[in-house]
C-alpha cells in the first residue's frame, strides 16, 4: 500500500480532517490527566530542517518521545542533502529505515518529490507555499474555543503566504469564509484564489476584512527566505496590524491567533498577546496534540 502524505490539507477529507482535530483534543485531555500512552512505540520520525523552528521541531520531537517513539534531527547543512545529494536517492535511503519524514524547506516542489520517492509518510513541516501543520492545531483552538468553524468568517491580515495559503485550503475543507486584506502586490498565489473564489474575499482595508469576523489571524510580514525584503515589507504592510481597535470591528466574540514567531509592534500591537481574545498560547501548545494526532494517523494509519 503506499504512504499517506499530508503535504496539504487537500492530502485528507473533510472528515478524516475533523476527525483528527477531535482526536488532538482528545490527546490533550489524556496527556493532562497523565496517561502514558506508547501508540508510537519503536517507531522513529526522520525531521529534516532546511530553515529555523521552535514550535514545530519541539512538538514533532516531544511528541513522538511522548508516544514511546523517537525523533531524529537532521538539519541540510550536517546531512548529504546539504551537499547536493538528489531529493530521491535521500528519500529513498532515510524512508527505508525510519517510519515518518517531516521536512521544512523552501520550495514546495523538494517535499513533493521526497513524498513521490518515499515508502513511508512524509509531514509538510512548512515550505514557502504551505504550513498545513499550522492549520491542525488553529482548526483545533478554534473547536475548543467556540465549537464548530462551519460558516464562520475568519479574516486573514498581512501577507498572501504560506499561512494564508493554508487559509484558503482550511476554508475549504472545514467550511468557512475567509476574508484576506492584503497590500497591491502582496496578494495569495492567483491559482488559491481562482480555485476557491467562491470561499474567498479580498481587500485592501483591514477594517474591512475584519468587520464582524470570528477570528482574525496575522503572521509576520517577512518570512523566513525573505529577510532582505525586510525593509521593503515593513513600508508596504504599515497599515495592516491586528490591535484592539481593529478587533472591535470584529464580532463581540471574535478569537486572535497567531502562528508565531511574532513581531510586536508589526503585524500586532504590542498588548494583543495578552489580549482577552487572544488564544496564541493555547495554538501554540496544540501543535504538540495535533501532532501527535497526525502522527498516529500517518503511522498506525487510524485514529483512536
Ligand atoms: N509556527 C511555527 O511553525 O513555529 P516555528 O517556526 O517555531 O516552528
Ligand atoms: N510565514 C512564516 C511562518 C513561520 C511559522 C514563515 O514562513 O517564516
Amino acid at each position: 500500500m503506499a504512504a499517506r502524505h499530508f503535504l496539504t490539507l487537500n492530502d485528507m477529507t473533510t472528515s478524516e480532517l475533523e476527525s483528527l482535530v477531535d482526536h488532538a483534543t482528545a490527546l490533550r485531555n489524556e496527556w493532562r490527566q497523565g496517561k502514558v500512552r506508547n501508540s508510537l512505540e519503536n517507531r522513529v520520525l526522520a525531521m529534516i530542517f532546511e530553515k529555523s523552528s521552535t514550535r514545530t521541531r519541539v512538538s514533532f520531537e516531544a511528541g513522538m518521545t511522548q508516544l514511546g517513539g523517537s525523533a531524529m534531527f537532521l538539519s541540510s547543512r550536517d546531512t548529504q542533502l546539504g551537499r547536493g545529494e538528489p531529493i530521491e536517492d535521500s528519500a529513498i535511503v532515510i524512508s527505508s529505515m525510519v517510519d515518518a519524514v517531516m521536512i521544512r524547506t523552501f520550495a514546495h516542489e523538494t517535499v513533493e518529490r521526497f513524498a513521490a520517492a518515499s515508502r513511508v509518510p512524509v509531514i509538510n513541516a512548512l515550505t514557502d507555499e504551505f504550513h498545513p501543520c499550522q492549520l491542525l492545531a488553529d482548526m483545533q483552538t478554534y473547536r475548543e474555543h467556540r465549537g464548530s468553524i462551519r460558516g464562520a468568517t475568519v479574516a486573514w491580515i498581512g501577507d498572501g503566504n504560506n499561512m494564508c495559503h493554508s487559509y484558503i485550503n482550511a476554508a475549504a475543507q472545514f467550511d468557512f469564509h475567509l476574508n484576506v486584506a492584503c497590500p497591491k502586490g502582496y496578494e495569495p498565489a492567483e491559482s488559491l484564489i481562482k480555485a476557491h473564489s467562491d470561499r474567498i474575499t479580498l481587500f485592501r482595508e483591514p477594517a474591512e476584512a475584519a468587520r464582524n469576523a470570528h477570528l482574525l489571524v496575522t503572521d509576520v510580514w517577512a518570512s523566513m527566505g525573505q529577510e532582505d525584503e525586510q525593509k521593503a515589507r515593513q513600508k508596504a504592510f504599515s497599515g495592516y496590524q491586528i490591535n484592539p481597535e481593529l478587533l472591535a470591528m470584529a464580532d463581540k466574540d471574535a478569537l486572535f491567533m497567531h502562528c508565531l514567531p511574532a513581531h510586536r509592534g508589526e503585524e500586532i500591537s504590542a498588548d494583543m498577546m495578552e489580549h482577552p481574545a487572544s488564544v496564541v498560547w493555547d495554538e501554540a501548545e496544540n501543535r504538540l496534540h495535533a501532532q501527535k494526532a497526525l502522527l498516529e494517523f500517518l503511522i498506525l494509519n487510524h485514529l483512536d
